[in-house]
């Protein structure tokens, strides 16, 4: 299958630049609201989200709307040519509708009814809410939808959690029936029903899991999260159909998150199932630049992990839609980004393939919880505030990247992640439980090449495997027939292979593969696993590999060899002398089999060994010191290239050959210097 690219494309005159903009909260204050649209002019932004939270404002009564607050707003952003990405306000509601419509209301997991208040509590199932949620945007999109500031649909805001109403387990019982082909027996197969007799013998038995009852059953866990993530979506499509119908040009996205502090992609919802019903993918990032366990360049690996991963997802640019000027609320501890921090971190998201940079938020409201989130606009309302500058600044080096907008990445090199498998590896009880750790083990292998700048596209099981030279699966824990078909099919073709260790254990429905490790990865990698030894912290193990040694942590996975040759072998215990790293030639290509969890010294060494054979290269010859991250975007005459200082030291860069320098004019070559944090964006033709 194909990267679910769109048709409906985003035709913006610029890169975006703005935020979430909440006048609703100002209504009072007209003197804020025009001060806004001048105050937006001197921070150079051109696009602001309207809407988000602002039902209440819009509907302040059933059936009784409020848009002149709205259209003014339309038209003063039109007025200097800004443009409006508006939202569709399901992320909270007013009050009246949770007091007449409790059905509206969400059920914890507990089976506890929530209250009204809050956001991101409503029940997707609720025919009341979905029914609202049509007429609302119906509304919006009627008056709104020929305006010319119009850019962009924002479809609710972070989707997230789930129900356990009545109405929901309804559905999620519909869902199964449908799934299992109305067969009791077959869903009790996949979930494996007789273990601790909980064999079910009518559907009405079936319930979401819950810690006050059912937590146990694998099948059924990773069923519900399906059915949430569908029900999502399916209420996502509820909300789109009068967009759809009275703007079917207009594209729409829905705002994406990441779990923090540790910068991973968000576990809640499996986004692949979103892509293809969304045009454009956005996401909000919130990293803890300046926290006190990482480095900064170790943390901007794992923001260029989840671009390449959210970006890959259609294939095509991305929106930063939210992000912050500079601290946030809600972090353990709330640091304001240092000078240039901004900045640096703006031009990662571009040199990853956004196509904006915005802000939640632009102004910080007076009262509640995120009176004291970063935002352009500060309490002092002042455009001499540092923050105000550094946007303005940013947006002004923004506007010289005008070229850059639409631009694409080209990547020879993929890692296959899978929110599925990441779901029943939490699962699993056995291995280590706390050092199973999918996202550390990607980040562990995706390190070496950020760190060589070496573009990676992070792709899905649904995606096409064929374009890539070479293909990274770490710990691959669930995999079915098919994947493991579309591997071997990569492999015959001459794609390179690296697989790790926990990789191919259980089905889709978490049972574990009878028997043998699947016959099919036996062929490909010529290996079977025979077990999974899981070290305590200071057990000692180590693989010898090309005459080094590298330590062994967390799991060492003992092999028997059907084909492959070692690479590395195991240096103690019980297992001492056997191969820990295998390669298997296997049709046109090579599998490789990494058996253990190693230090990254030995992923270092492994992949640049493996890129040198494979000649997969960055895709300029710069050389940089340590900390320096360069990435490069393409159209059909010119590469931009990237060059960013992400460590607190000067950094020398040698180039490659004459650059145009995009942000400081002029011509560069030979020799540079990169202050701590700076950025150099060159142009090249092609
Ligand atoms: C996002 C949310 C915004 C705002 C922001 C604060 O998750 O979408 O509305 O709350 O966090 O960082």
């Amino acid at each position: 299958m194909k990267m679910k690219q769109s048709k409906r494309e985003l035709k913006a005159p610029f890169l975006l630049h703005g935020g979430d903009y909440n006048p609703d909260q100002w209504l009072k204050y007209p003197e804020v609201l025009k001060e806004d649209i001048d105050l937006m002019q001197s921070a150079h932004t051109n696009t602001f989200s309207v809407g988000i939270f602002a039902w209440s404002a819009l509907e302040p009564e059933e059936g009784l709307y409020n848009f002149e607050w709205l259209d003014k707003i339309f038209d003063d952003i039109h007025s200097f040519g800004g443009k409006v990405i508006l939202a569709t306000p399901s992320g909270a509601r007013p009050a009246w509708m949770s007091k007449k419509y409790p059905d509206v209301l969400r059920v914890n997991a507990e089976r506890v009814k929530q209250l009204h208040g809050g956001r991101h509590n409503h029940c997707f199932t609720s025919p009341t809410y979905l029914e609202k949620t049509e007429k609302i945007n119906r509304k919006l999109a009627e008056r709104y939808g020929k305006h010319p500031a119009l850019l962009l649909w924002h479809i609710s805001n972070e989707y997230s959690g789930d129900c356990h109403c009545d109405n929901c387990q309804a559905a999620f019982r519909e869902w199964l029936k449908e799934k299992y082909d109305e067969n009791l027996e077959a869903l009790n197969d996949a979930w494996w029903g007789p273990f601790w007799s909980h064999t079910f013998t009518d559907w009405e038995q079936v319930e979401s899991p819950s810690p006050n009852g059912e937590d146990g059953v694998h099948g059924l866990r990773l069923d519900w999260r399906r059915f949430s993530t569908d029900q999502t979506v399916r209420f996502m499509e509820n909300e789109l159909v009068p967009i759809r119908e009275i703007t079917p040009d207009i594209p729409v996205t829905t705002n994406f998150m990441a779990d923090t502090p540790d910068l991973i992609p968000f576990r809640g919802l499996d986004y692949n199932r979103f892509a293809d019903k969304i045009d454009v993918i956005s996401w909000d990032a919130y990293p803890t630049w300046h926290n006190d366990w990482e480095t900064t360049a170790e943390l901007a690996m794992k923001v260029g992990f989840i671009d390449d991963l959210y970006r890959t997802l259609k294939d095509q640019p991305f929106l930063l839609m939210e992000n912050t000027p500079s601290a946030v609320n809600w972090h353990p501890v709330n640091k304001a980004k240092r000078p240039g921090m901004h900045i640096l971190a703006s031009m990662q998201m571009l040199a990853h393939g956004s196509d904006s940079i915005l802000y939640f938020q632009w102004r910080k409201s007076r009262g509640s919880t995120e009176k004291f989130h970063g935002a352009v606009v500060d309490h002092d309302r002042s455009p001499d505030n540092r923050v105000f500058q550094e946007v303005a600044e940013l947006g002004k080096r923004m506007e010289k990247l005008a070229a850059l907008q639409g631009t694409h990445r080209a990547a020879e090199v993929a890692f296959l992640y899978d929110w599925e498998n990441d779901w029943a590896l939490e699962d699993a009880q056995g291995y280590g439980l706390d050092s199973k750790q999918y996202i550390k083990t990607m980040h562990a292998h995706y390190r070496p090449f950020w760190k060589q700048d070496i573009p990676v596209d992070v792709i899905m099981k649904d995606h096409d495997f064929s374009k890539y030279k070479l293909l990274v699966v770490p710990m691959l824990y669930m995999m079915n027939n098919q994947t493991a078909e579309k591997l071997e099919v990569f492999v015959k073709n001459g794609g390179k292979l690296v697989m790790t260790y926990i990789s191919g254990v259980v089905n889709e429905h978490d049972l574990v593969h009878n028997g043998e490790w699947q016959d099919k990865l036996t062929g490909i990698f010529g290996i079977r696993p025979l077990e999974t030894d899981t070290l305590y912290p200071r057990d000692r193990n180590h693989v010898l590999y090309r005459s080094k040694h590298y330590e062994v942590k967390d799991y060492a996975t003992v092999l028997e060899l059907t084909g492959a040759k070692t690479l590395g072998d195991y240096e103690e215990d019980f297992y001492k002398g056997t191969s820990a790293v295998t390669e298997h030639a296997y049709g046109e290509g090579i599998a490789y089999y990494i058996g253990a969890r190693l230090e990254d010294a030995f992923q270092d060494d492994f992949y640049a060994e493996l890129l040198k054979t494979e000649l997969i290269n960055s895709p300029v010859g710069i050389t940089k010191q340590e900390g320096v991250s360069i990435q490069v975007r393409y159209n059909e005459d010119s590469l931009f290239v990237f060059i960013m200082n992400f460590s607190e030291e000067t950094r020398d860069i040698q180039l490659d050959q004459l650059y145009d320098d995009v942000l400081d004019g002029g011509n560069v070559e030979g020799d540079i210097q990169l202050d701590s944090y700076e950025v150099k964006v060159l142009r090249v033709s092609k």
